[in-house]
């Protein structure tokens, strides 16, 4: 009996650890913490379709949890006014220095989009509540974190068009006065899904001939930024990686534009383009866009067309903000692009650093050797990287020394 129970146990045990165990890189710092959390996420993530495989409930209603987890109720403080506001009927979170108004002073301003795949996040998660906190008092900054529509119950366009909406608001000339903010230092910012969504308007603004107030600066934190290639070097080198697997990325892109599963299966495969979207590929070539020490492993074979039409809308350029022309590069501002080496979008902002310099836009790209999918976002306990302290430190830097 005794012997019994304990190979129960041992069984268990070894399940367990196996379950938990992922192979991760030795340059990834804090690994056993990295698995963890990771196993976590994966829990959920097996949770969330065998729910929806008994038809009880959506993927990402499950998903969910992990923004309600982190959810927290955004407060003022001796420091940082807090007010939920609404800017041309989008829901924004405004973070401004207590410092009385009128002192003369004007000052920067960021408009952030969080991340989560267009169907998780939002501005009142803790870590994002943080660095909007820390960009006010180290930056002397007004912060405008926009609280957009999620997919599936709102798909593209409407988080972008929540976006548009809600920085045009904020650019007028009166209301960047309301809230003392200088018109000459106005930045861009988001991470993933959030710098997808950065990259997308910035770039309808620089194209709008009457758009008085121009941004000063975009900055990227490992953006999303084309839907036409789901298998480039870096998709495939990590497609089991920690935080966004693969199919999670490719979840998100198709649950973004359609609820369509067709879709999902036909992007799983890569071979979702349409005859339109395939007429771009040429602006996400990796076989030319990506530096010789990331391509060289790889033999670039093109994406297929798809045989029915379920979805266009991947060849809009609201979405996949690499499939522009350089025409409208040249006209962007100045850039900073963080990129993660364990990263499935790795290759997706490096090919924009490229596309853009070549543009002769100053980029700045700052590439973590050691760092993740999503590490930004892990700066609190008990998920909290060390490596998220510096990226957030070099991040905060850049915008001191550009905005
Ligand atoms: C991608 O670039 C390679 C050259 O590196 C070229 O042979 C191929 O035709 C290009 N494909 C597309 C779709 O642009
Ligand atoms: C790429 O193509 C070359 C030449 O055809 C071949 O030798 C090599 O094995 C291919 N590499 C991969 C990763 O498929
Ligand atoms: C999903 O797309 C496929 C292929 O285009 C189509 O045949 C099917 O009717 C669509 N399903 C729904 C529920 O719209
Ligand atoms: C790019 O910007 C940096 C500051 O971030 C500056 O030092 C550098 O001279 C600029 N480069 C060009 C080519 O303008």
């Amino acid at each position: 009996m005794r012997s019994r129970e304990a190979l129960f146990l041992l069984s268990v045990c070894a399940l367990t650890a196996y379950y938990i165990y992922s192979p991760i890189p030795d340059n990834i710092e804090q690994k056993w913490k990295l698995m963890i959390t990771d196993c976590f996420f994966r829990s959920l993530s097996h949770l969330a379709d065998f729910g929806e495989l008994l038809g009880l409930t959506d993927y990402m209603d499950v998903m969910m949890f992990i923004t309600f987890l982190e959810r927290v109720v955004p407060l003022s403080d001796e420091r940082v006014k807090v007010a939920e506001e609404r800017f041309d009927g989008v829901d924004v979170v405004v973070y401004e220095p207590r410092q009385e108004r009128g002192t003369g002073e004007m000052r920067r301003a960021i408009i952030f989009m969080h991340g989560g795949g267009w169907c998780l996040g939002s501005s009142k998660m803790g870590p994002y509540d943080l660095l909007s906190r820390r960009m006010v008092t180290e930056l002397n900054a007004v912060v405008v974190s926009v609280e957009y529509r999620l997919a599936p119950p709102h798909h593209f366009p409407v988080p972008f068009e929540d976006v548009y909406h809600a920085v045009k608001y904020f650019l007028q000339p009166d209301v960047l006065e309301r809230y003392e903010a200088d018109p000459e230092r106005v930045a861009v910012s988001g991470d993933s899904a959030g710098g997808n969504l950065a990259a997308a308007v910035t770039q309808q603004l620089q194209l709008e001939p009457n758009q008085r107030v121009k941004l000063k600066v975009q900055a990227l934190i490992y953006p999303v930024l084309q839907a036409l290639d789901l298998n480039t070097p870096s998709y495939q080198e990590n497609q089991h990686m920690p935080i966004l697997p693969r199919t999670l990325m490719v979840r998100f892109w198709s649950e973004y534009f359609t609820s369509n599963k067709s879709f999902l299966t036909a992007m799983l495969t890569n071979s979702h383009n349409s005859a339109e979207s395939v007429a771009m590929l040429k602006f996400v070539n990796w076989s030319v866009f990506l530096p010789e020490p990331y391509r060289r492993k790889y033999n670039y074979s093109a994406p297929s067309i798809s045989t029915d039409k379920t979805c266009l809308s991947i060849a809009d350029q609201r979405a996949s903000p690499l499939l522009v022309p350089d025409t409208v590069l040249r006209r962007l501002p100045k850039t900073y692009i963080l990129t993660c080496e364990y990263d499935v979008l790795r290759d997706d902002g490096v090919m924009y650093v490229t596309r853009l310099r070549s543009a002769g836009i100053n980029v700045t790209h700052e590439h973590y050797k050691e760092g993740f999918h999503g590490t930004m976002m892990f700066t609190l306990w008990p998920t909290d990287f060390s490596v998220a302290h510096r990226m957030t430190d070099s991040y905060l830097v850049w915008l001191k020394e550009n905005l």
